[in-house]
C-alpha cells in the first residue's frame, strides 16, 4: 500500500510509521518539520524491518502550503491508499489569554492543513482501489464529551476535523474514498504530559499506531464517516 502519515516525527505520528514499515510492502512517505527525527525514523525503520521510507521536511501550515519534495514524489505515485492526517498541536490556554495568532494557529495546522493535504491528495486517492483517510481528533472534539479548562482552540479545531470527516464520507463516496475519524483519549506523548503534567496516561503511542494501522488497513469496508472514540478515561 502507498500510505502517508504527517505528524512523523514523534509520539503517535512515529510509532503509527514504524508499525506500517513492518509490512515491506508498505511503501511509506513520513511528514513532519522535524528533518533529524525523520532521519532516526528512517535508520530505525531500516533497520528493523528493512523498509526504505520516504521522509519530507515540511510545515503543514498554510503559509507553507507549496512543498516541492512531496510534489515530486507524488509526481512519481499513481496512488495513495492511506492518508493519516495525524500532526496536531496544543495550546493550552485559559480562553480569555488565547490570541488571535493562538486561534490563527491551532486551526492552521490542526484543521485546514487536513484540508489542504487532502484536496492535494485527492487525485491520487481517486486512483486507488481502496484509499482510506484517516483523520485523527480528540475526545474533546466530540459533542457533549467531558471538556477541560484551557482547552478551547485545540478541542475546537478537533471538532471541525469530526464535521469535516462526516462531509467528506458523503462527498468522495462515489469516488470510493473512505473517510474516518478516530477520536483519542489520553495517549502517553509529549502532547499529552504538557498539556496534563498531573495526570498519567496508561495507554502508549505504540498501542495507539498499532490500532490506527490495523483499523486502516483491515478495516476499511466497514465504515465511512464514523467518529470513533478510542478512549479508557478522559483525560
Ligand atoms: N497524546 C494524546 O493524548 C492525544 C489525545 C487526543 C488526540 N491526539 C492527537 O494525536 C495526534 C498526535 O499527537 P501526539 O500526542 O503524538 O503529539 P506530539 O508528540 O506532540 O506530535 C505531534 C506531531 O505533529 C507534528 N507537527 C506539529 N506541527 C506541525 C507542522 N506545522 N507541520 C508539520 N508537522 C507538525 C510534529 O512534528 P514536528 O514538530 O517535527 O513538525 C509531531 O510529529 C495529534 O493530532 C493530537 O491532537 C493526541
Amino acid at each position: 500500500m502507498n500510505i502517508i502519515v504527517t505528524g512523523a516525527s514523534k509520539g503517535i505520528g512515529y510509532d503509527t510509521v514504524l508499525e506500517f514499515s513492518k509490512n515491506k510492502e508498505n511503501k511509506i512517505i513520513a511528514i513532519s518539520r522535524n528533518i533529524n527525527k525523520l532521519n532516526d525514523l528512517k535508520k530505525v525503520c531500516y533497520e528493523k524491518y528493512n523498509n526504505e521510507i520516504k521522509i519530507i521536511q515540511y510545515d503543514i501550515t498554510t503559509s507553507h502550503i507549496e512543498n516541492q519534495n512531496l510534489l515530486d514524489i507524488l509526481e512519481n505515485i499513481e496512488f495513495v491508499d492511506i492518508f493519516i492526517n495525524n500532526a496536531g498541536i496544543l495550546i493550552n490556554k485559559k480562553f480569555i489569554d488565547l490570541t488571535q495568532e493562538d486561534w490563527i494557529t491551532t486551526f492552521d495546522i490542526n484543521f485546514l492543513a487536513p484540508v489542504n493535504l487532502i484536496r492535494l491528495l485527492y487525485p491520487k486517492l481517486k486512483n486507488s482501489k481502496s484509499a482510506h483517510i484517516i483523520n485523527i481528533s480528540s475526545m474533546g472534539g466530540i459533542e457533549r464529551t467531558q471538556k477541560f479548562s484551557g482547552l478551547s482552540s485545540y478541542s475546537s479545531s478537533k471538532a471541525a476535523l469530526v464535521n469535516l470527516t462526516e462531509c467528506l464520507a458523503e462527498e468522495f463516496m462515489d469516488d470510493n474514498i473512505h473517510c474516518n475519524c478516530l477520536s483519542l483519549g489520553s495517549v502517553d506523548t509529549e502532547m499529552f504530559r504538557a498539556a496534563f503534567p498531573s495526570y498519567h496516561a496508561s495507554v502508549s503511542s505504540e498501542e495507539i499506531a498499532q490500532f490506527i494501522c490495523n483499523f486502516s488497513q483491515n478495516y476499511r469496508n466497514l465504515f465511512n464517516g464514523k467518529i470513533i472514540p478510542i478512549a479508557i478515561s478522559t483525560p
